[in-house]
């Protein structure tokens, strides 16, 4: 509705003055693709591309109804949309930001839509690998969270180190999970062998009993992963962010490597994640593009930051100047010209299009809330003038027709 929407636009005008600040530039990607790059991209075993999907049902027998899907996240899109336009050949790196709508089909509720919106940011190119540039990328998340006007929140942060890294952590995890394994839901059972970090981020309590128990460290990083991990660490704690280092965290999609993060809202009830991301270094090569393409990124979700701003801040909408009123019908033709004339000159105006009562047009006026009604009756007709109040002072004033646009001009 037109007042949340001016909630909308306020963030948005933020957070492209913040972006813009940074020198991300915008980029703008279709809202459903094939639905391959979905799969392929966030992982078969996501509960995204398991569950969430939302194809289209093409009417033509010769595209397979499962083609196309609705884009539930933005970074498949953008990475795809990098390698089909060849950037790594403009730039070294390339700092993108989107707005827009993505599609879940989960079951809604409080702060789960199945349309929502993100903003988010992805920053791509050839081994473009740095702990500043994830820093940088971690910290806009934070701050633009609080040019928003939160403070409430908190940022976990992780690493899943490289291929052979991730491929010592699922197998320590297989070790010790292996025995308690059909004690979890069977979806999760088969998670064992498909994608043994599902069980890391499973709401399944005996899962999270068992992950508890676990006493999770990092001692499955390499040397240059855990010195990577290291130096971020002390960027984001010189650079005043405030984390918790949390080696359960995961994400749900399958895309990434090293360093991933989330920021949540525990007063948002179980939706909380306000925001998450991380480095994805091997889906451009997964993609089709060249295997050192590496990127980083994240997504807010603009619906749950409102949330979690509450009702408090309100946005005011920029004023109208001018509502004329014609007093009576043979007079709107004149009124409405004056109108045009106005808008002409760029002043905000209005006019009431049915003749009724000054009463009941002076009414519909207030509602529309002017800085300046305009009437135009009998006696300004005769005069070529025309009478302007001031609604804020009450002030009542006649001004000859051809003052009238300098006047408005200097009045608005
Ligand atoms: P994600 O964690 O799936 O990550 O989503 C990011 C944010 O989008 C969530 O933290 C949440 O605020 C919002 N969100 C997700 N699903 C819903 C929903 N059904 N209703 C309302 N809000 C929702 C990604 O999408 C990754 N693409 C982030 C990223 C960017 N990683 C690297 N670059």
């Amino acid at each position: 509705m037109p007042a949340e929407v001016l909630r909308w636009q306020d963030l948005e005008n933020t957070a492209r003055q913040f972006f813009h600040i940074h020198n991300y530039k915008e980029i703008r990607t279709p809202y459903f693709e094939e639905t391959e790059l979905f799969a392929r991209s966030m992982g078969q075993t996501s509960e995204v591309v398991q569950k969430q999907m939302l194809t289209l049902n093409s009417q033509k027998e010769e595209e397979s109804a499962s083609h196309y899907s609705l884009r539930p996240e933005g970074t498949a899109a953008v990475l795809r949309s990098y390698i089909e336009n060849h950037m790594h050949r403009h730039e070294n790196l390339s700092k993108l930001f989107y707005v827009g709508p993505m599609f879940r089909g989960e079951r809604p509720q409080k702060g789960r839509l199945r349309q929502f919106h993100q903003m988010g940011v992805e920053a791509i190119g050839p081994q473009s690998s740095s702990p500043y540039l994830d820093a940088e990328v971690i910290a806009m998340s934070v701050h633009l969270l609080k040019a928003f006007g939160l403070n409430h929140f908190t940022l976990r942060i992780n690493t899943l180190g490289d291929d052979s890294d991730r491929t010592n952590f699922a197998r320590f995890l297989r070790d010790q999970l292996g025995d308690r394994m059909n004690t979890f839901e069977p979806a999760l059972q088969k998670s064992f062998k498909d994608n043994i970090f599902r069980v890391l981020d499973s709401k399944d309590p005996q899962a999270k009993k068992a992950v508890k128990g676990l006493g999770l460290n990092h001692s499955y990083l390499s040397k240059e992963s855990a010195d990577y991990f290291a130096k971020l660490k002390a960027t984001l704690k010189e650079m005043n962010v405030e984390f918790e280092e949390d080696f359960g965290l995961v994400r749900g999609l399958d895309y990434y490597t090293h360093t991933v993060f989330e920021i949540s809202d525990p007063s948002l009830g179980s939706q909380d994640a306000l925001g998450a991301g991380g480095r994805y270094n091997n889906l451009a090569g997964q993609l089709g593009g060249g295997g050192d393409i590496e990127a980083i990124g994240f997504a807010l979700g603009l619906e749950r930051i409102l949330l979690s701003l509450g009702e408090n801040k309100s946005v005011a909408s920029s004023p109208l100047s001018y509502y004329i009123i014609a007093l009576e019908e043979n007079f709107f033709g004149k009124a409405f010209m004056l109108l045009n004339a106005l808008r002409h000159e760029g002043i905000a105006a209005d006019i009431g299009y049915k003749s009724a009562s000054v009463k009941s047009q002076m009414r519909t006026a207030n509602k529309a809330n002017p800085n300046f009604v305009v009437l135009i009756g009998e006696e300004e007709i005769v005069k070529n003038q025309v009478t302007v109040k001031n609604m804020k002072t009450g002030e009542q004033t006649s001004i000859a027709l051809e003052e009238f646009e300098r006047f408005a001009l200097e009045n608005r």
